[in-house]
């Protein structure tokens, strides 16, 4: 009898124990939860956001001459155009290409140079020549046609 008793204490008590574990522990978790989402989010843009800013900083660093169009490309255009980042024409997209390249060279070397809608200027690498965002240019259409 006095077993019996005092096992059922004991459950009692790891009930009571569990519900106040789970009254202090389970809001606690899931805040934490929400906050590791909201750091994962911030990550997610960060890294998409990355690539754009690390480039220019290649492409404004280099002390060395000029880039050619796949250096460029590589460099700074394949952040927006290799993923179609903010509606820009995927290279060897050809659809998408299409209707630009017959604006003809010229209009597109000079929406490239001088930003033309989401398009900024020399890709946002502003120490790029017109001569090396030209050759990306080139680069982009010649393998997108
Ligand atoms: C920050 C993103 C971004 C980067 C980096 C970027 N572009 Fe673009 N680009 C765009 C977007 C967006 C468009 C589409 C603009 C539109 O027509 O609405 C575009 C369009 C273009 C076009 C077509 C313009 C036209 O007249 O149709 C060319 C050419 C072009 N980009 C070249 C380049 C080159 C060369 C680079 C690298 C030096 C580059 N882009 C880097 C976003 C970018």
């Amino acid at each position: 009898m006095a077993d019996k008793n005092s096992s059922s204490k004991i459950m009692y008590l790891s009930i009571a124990l569990a519900v106040i574990l789970m009254a202090v522990v389970v809001p606690f978790s899931m805040s934490g939860k929400g906050k590791s989402d909201a750091i994962s989010n911030a990550d997610d843009v960060e890294s998409r956001i990355a690539p754009v800013a690390k480039i220019e900083l290649q492409a404004g660093g280099g002390a060395g001459g000029v880039k050619d169009g796949k250096t460029v490309y590589n460099t700074v255009c394949a952040g927006c155009h290799g993923a179609g980042v903010m509606g820009a024409p995927k290279m060897g997209d050809k659809g998408a290409w299409g209707g630009r390249i017959g604006q003809g060279m010229a209009t597109l070397n000079a929406h490239a140079i001088n930003g033309f809608k989401g398009m900024p200027a020399r890709g946002g690498a502003a120490s790029l020549s017109d001569d090396e965002v030209k050759a990306a240019v080139q680069y982009m259409v010649d393998g997108s046609k």
